[in-house]
């Protein structure tokens, strides 16, 4: 093979008359009476090249002229200017092209499934069939600029942290299974007949040994593995920038993030983000935002009017607040306009998230239309002109429920009112507009009432608030934990607690709060346990979730586009076709039998809770 010399986005006008090699990809091909142009491409950019039947030898010609597009060649021939007039500015080496002499075809290439060269075409090729053919996928510019981007921060990420003095360590993917967590995929043993390894959810206990150790500053790029329903932002398998710490509190991990965000923002996109995040309690989050990972960067704020509606005379008002519930409202301001079609899927939508309603008003031609205004008097009316600034235009939304619940129903209908302004154009948000934001005092418990129990908001790990322990096992509800999450424009991006460190109130949770039995938590947690007893740290972390990071650079929703090799909503990879099936020896060898298991034996046991 006759090797490049030079790669294609490098070719400039003051190459010209040198004689060059290209490697590459047939990028497009044109035939223009009798001349043939071809595109070479490599992962830098693109060089035209030009087969002049009165100049190349006709054998040359022919094979330039029954390529198919994607084969790979090796070109050499004369760099030359233009003719004038046929520059193309929208390339860096649209000023010159190459007189081909020598073509080596290296690999000549089928005809693809779908193009890769026009943008246009390719970003509108069903999902299925790029992921069938991710290799092709790939090598559009906008997929290898996130795998480029990919590649830079996390180069950045390992220079930051090095700069701050940690250390990587790798920690084990074969670990076993832990309760409280998201469901695992489990490996069987070969030699240990009916005992599995299980990957992990994160490194979450070996950082935290790791501090027991004295490694005082860990981090890992880690592999993290959890078999729960996927979504756009979530994958079987995915990346953490895994950070653990010692002698340390919320303040230090605070400072260290934001340092690591203004450095990968600078690095990765040439932006300067704000020095400092704002706080914002979890209380304050989903009473004002209604979700727990509030997009700040527009209002459509929810308002509390329990005391305003204290006499109401609606009786959907009053019966709530007899039970003890909340009304709140927002204004989602210039949607008065909403069509029917669209205000009955705003109801769905609030009744799909447990509501029984969602009461509006319109307000329109300066008259507040809706079934329910009737029952309002002057000074209701007053406190939500106040309180909303109600202009006409506006349409007013209602929910009147347990605090939560309120919460979050006008949580979700805020966010679907913003979709719906900007797709009228009343709201625009500026790509580079990055609202970060930290997320504090979240409940450490949450009660399952499916299985009436406690569990742990976060994970089993992380501290109390020193003020709330006393209450651990009073009203354990009232306890908030030392987590915190990080949130950009809506977007949980990573989320962390300074942890427990007596062996002691690790126990109490687990045995009096957790209710886990005492085998289970010497089996799961008996060697954490142990390892608390000689010589731990008070320590504290966090894990941002690299490929939510990644997809926020590059401006995409799913982390599907970040990930060279990502599953699909269903879990398979339909390049390889996994999961696939393993033959009998392989199962003999596992140990393995399949059998049909009663129905009842077989649903979901796995109780509902955190991911360490
Ligand atoms: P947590 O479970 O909150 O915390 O995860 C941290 C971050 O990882 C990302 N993430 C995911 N990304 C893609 N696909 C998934 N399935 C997925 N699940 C989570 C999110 C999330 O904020 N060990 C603790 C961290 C700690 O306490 O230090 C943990 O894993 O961005
Ligand atoms: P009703 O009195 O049940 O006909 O309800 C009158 C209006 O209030 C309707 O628009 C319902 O959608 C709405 N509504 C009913 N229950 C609630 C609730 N809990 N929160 C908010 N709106 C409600």
């Amino acid at each position: 093979m006759k090797k490049r010399t030079i790669h294609c986005n490098e070719i400039r006008t003051e190459h010209i008359d040198q004689v060059v090699t290209l490697n590459g990809w047939v990028h497009s091909r044109r035939d223009l009476g009798g001349v043939l142009f071809i595109d070479v491409r490599d992962r830098e950019g693109r060089t035209q090249t030009v087969f002049d039947p009165s100049d190349v030898p006709s054998d040359v010609f022919d094979q330039a002229a029954s390529l198919h597009s994607e084969s790979v060649v090796a070109v050499t021939g004369k760099v030359r200017r233009r003719p004038e007039g046929t520059d193309n500015s929208k390339i860096p080496t649209g000023e010159v092209e190459i007189m081909v002499k020598e073509l080596e075809v290296l690999n000549a290439a089928d005809v693809l499934p779908f193009p890769v060269d026009d943008p246009e075409t390719a970003s509108k090729v069903n999902e299925e069939l790029r992921l069938k053919y991710r290799y092709l996928d790939l090598r559009r510019p906008e997929m290898m600029h996130h795998l480029r981007l990919r590649s830079k921060v996390a180069t950045a990420t390992r220079v930051f942290m090095e700069e701050e003095g940690f250390l990587e360590v790798e920690t084990p993917t074969l670990f076993k299974s832990t309760p409280e967590g998201a469901r695992e995929f489990l490996v069987p043993s070969r030699v240990h007949h009916s005992q599995c390894y299980a990957l992990p959810q994160s490194p979450q206990q070996f950082k935290q040994i790791l501090m027991v150790s004295g490694v005082e500053k860990y981090f890992q790029l880690a592999r993290c593995y959890r078999d729960e329903d996927l979504r756009a932002d979530r994958q079987p398998e995915f990346t953490q920038v895994d950070i653990e710490m010692s002698f340390i509190d919320r303040e230090d991990i605070y400072r260290l993030i934001e340092g690591l965000m203004g450095h990968v923002w600078r690095s990765a996109l040439g932006l300067t983000i704000p020095e400092n995040f704002r706080r914002i309690t979890f209380e304050e989050a989903m009473n004002t935002y209604g979700i727990d990972k509030p997009d700040t960067r527009f209002g459509l704020e929810i308002h509390d009017f329990c005391d305003a509606f204290a006499k109401s005379n609606f009786k959907v008002f009053s019966g709530t607040l007899e039970k003890g519930g909340v009304i709140k409202a927002l204004n989602a301001k210039g949607l008065a306009d909403v069509t029917q079609g669209q205000m009955e899927a705003l109801t769905q939508l609030a009744i799909s998230q447990g509501a029984k309603g969602l009461a509006y008003i319109k307000v329109e031609g300066g008259e507040w239309k809706s079934p329910i205004v009737k029952f309002f008097s002057e000074e209701e009316k007053q406190a939500l002109q106040q309180t909303l600034a109600i202009e006409d235009g506006d349409l007013i939304l209602f929910a009147a429920d347990a605090w939560l619940a309120a919460c979050e129903v006008l949580g979700r209908i805020r966010l679907q009112c913003a979709e719906l302004l900007q797709q009228r154009g009343r709201l625009s948000l500026d790509p580079d507009r990055f609202d970060f934001l930290w997320v504090t005092d979240f409940p450490l418990l949450s009660f399952d009432k499916e299985m009436n129990r406690w569990y742990s908001s976060h994970h089993p790990f992380t501290a109390p608030v020193e003020e709330d322990v006393a209450l651990l096992e009073s009203d354990p509800k009232a306890v908030r934990g030392q987590h915190y999450d990080l949130v950009v424009n809506g977007v949980e991006l990573g989320g962390g607690s300074i942890r427990i460190h007596q062996p002691a109130v690790q126990r109490t949770i687990f045995e009096k709060v957790l209710q886990i039995p005492e085998d289970l938590i010497q089996a799961r947690f008996g060697y954490m346990l142990d390892a608390f007893r000689f010589g731990c740290p008070p320590h504290g972390g966090i894990a941002l979730g690299f490929d939510r990071l990644i997809a926020m650079l590059c401006h995409t929703l799913s982390i599907r586009d970040v990930i060279a090799f990502p599953k699909t909503a269903k879990g398979t990879c339909l390049m390889t076709e996994s999961p696939g099936s393993v033959d009998a020896r392989q199962m003999r060898d596992l140990h393995i039998q399949w059998r049909h298991r009663p129905k009842a034996e077989a649903k979901d046991e796995t109780p509902s809770g955190s991911t360490p």
